[in-house]
């Protein structure tokens, strides 16, 4: 029996090599496009196995369908890791149950339980089915009073690997820094009209000032430093918390997520966007102190959940900058757990200097190394986000 295995290849995201080692020892090598299907998935069919039945497995570019193979021959999977596209080596994913059943009826009973990075059994979040239909959208605000910690790069790569799940995205950059907006390649200096004549200027519309991003169906509200005014001139106004969550109003029916990026601070700016928001994620970097000053926030929300917005939810802690080598990295996300339990995403945001080398480039990860660990990680958490809260 020949041994075959499966590797990203070609040069390109989304093709998957099949190594076969030939008779006369040299390895011959079949390409596959794994980009036929929404969601980068696919299907290679092998005859090197189980007898002379031709036996069919599935792949996906991010994820590797370990039992589907097994269900191929009981270890193929494992001596088949496929380096790179694993968004955590350590971690097998849970099979899609449907698709293991119709491969082998004894795969989706073989599965065994796996164990994520935050030491809970990893769910599968299956690749979200393609919308008909539009909006109206969601509101995450992406926050914590601690810069640095991967709002901005949340914000960018979550709206992107969203939009190619084929939801449609706003992003909201909600911080006079601008530093959303320069990560999608705008210099926000150039910019006559902002997020902050949005918030300012009656008779203005939203279509003044949005702006088409590089991904497809991913819009931008871009801001610069005329926002911090905003935080001054709003303490005046009436109902000065509910600005954003007005002006965004008549943006909802056109998009299925809205994601605002917040600043560093737990300003008039935050509480507006809290205000306008249906849920909030909060990105912590796995480093000393992470937890120090997630009281305060936790008690912030909680005010804005009593006083201005009852809907407002904590959709989850997401941890980033993690490091699996380092045993500091590995004690602060248990604590993190601990901490908040389900609240805590499963998926977890590694550290990689390609997230650095993104913001200079201007685009996400997504597209600037669609193949990487980074994008792949944050595809999963658009994946560990519809399956949390799917839009009707
Ligand atoms: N997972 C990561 N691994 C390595 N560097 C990261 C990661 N996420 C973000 N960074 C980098 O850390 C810095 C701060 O991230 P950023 O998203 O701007 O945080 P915030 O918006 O909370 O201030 C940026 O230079 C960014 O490129
Ligand atoms: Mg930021």
């Amino acid at each position: 029996m020949n041994e075959s295995t499966f590797a990203p290849g070609g040069g390109q995201p989304g093709l998957v090599q099949q190594h076969t080692a030939g008779r006369s020892g040299e390895d011959e090598v079949r390409t596959f496009d794994a980009r036929q299907q929404p969601g980068y998935t696919g299907t290679a069919t092998s005859h090197e196995h189980a007898g002379s039945e031709p036996v069919t497995a599935r792949y996906d570019s991010e994820v590797y369908d370990a039992a589907a193979f097994d269900a191929i021959e009981p270890g193929l999977a494992q001596s088949n890791l496929i380096e790179g596209q694993f968004y955590d080596p350590d971690a097998e994913y849970e099979p899609d149950p449907e698709y293991a059943a119709t491969l082998a009826p004894d795969a989706a009973r073989q599965r065994r339980e796996r164990v994520g990075p935050t030491g809970r059994p990893l769910p599968y979040f299956p690749i979200p089915s393609p919308l008909t239909e539009h909006g109206p959208a969601q509101i995450v605000a992406m926050c914590n009073q601690k810069g640095g910690v991967g709002k901005t790069t949340s914000t960018i790569n979550l709206g992107a690997a969203l939009a190619e799940y084929g939801r449609r995205v706003l992003l909201v950059d909600f911080d006079p820094q601008g530093a959303l907006s320069v990560g999608l390649g705008v210099n926000p200096m150039e910019l006559d009209l902002t997020v902050y004549n949005l918030l300012m200027e009656r008779g203005l519309t939203a279509d003044e000032v949005l702006l088409k991003t590089a991904v497809p169906g991913m819009d931008l509200l871009p801001s610069n430093i005329d926002l911090s005014a905003a935080e001054v001139q709003l303490v005046s106004e009436v109902a000065r918390e509910s600005a954003l969550a007005r002006a965004l109003k008549p943006l909802l029916p056109d998009y299925d997520y809205v994601i605002i990026d917040c600043q560093p601070s737990l300003g008039l700016l935050t509480v507006n966007a809290l205000t306008a928001a249906n849920s909030v994620i909060v990105p912590l970097e796995c480093e000393f102190f992470a937890l120090r000053g997630v009281a305060l926030l936790t008690e912030t929300i909680e005010k804005v959940c009593e006083r201005l917005n009852p809907e407002l939810r904590l959709d989850g802690i997401l941890a980033t900058m993690y490091d699996s080598r380092t045993v500091h990295s590995r004690e602060v996300l248990a604590r993190v757990t601990e901490a908040f339990g389900e609240h805590v995403f499963h998926t977890v945001i590694g550290r990689t200097v390609r997230f650095p080398e993104t913001t200079v480039a201007g685009e996400p990860i997504t597209t600037y190394a669609s193949n990487s660990v980074g994008a792949a990680a944050y595809r999963q958490l658009a994946r560990e986000v519809l399956a949390r809260c799917p839009v009707e």
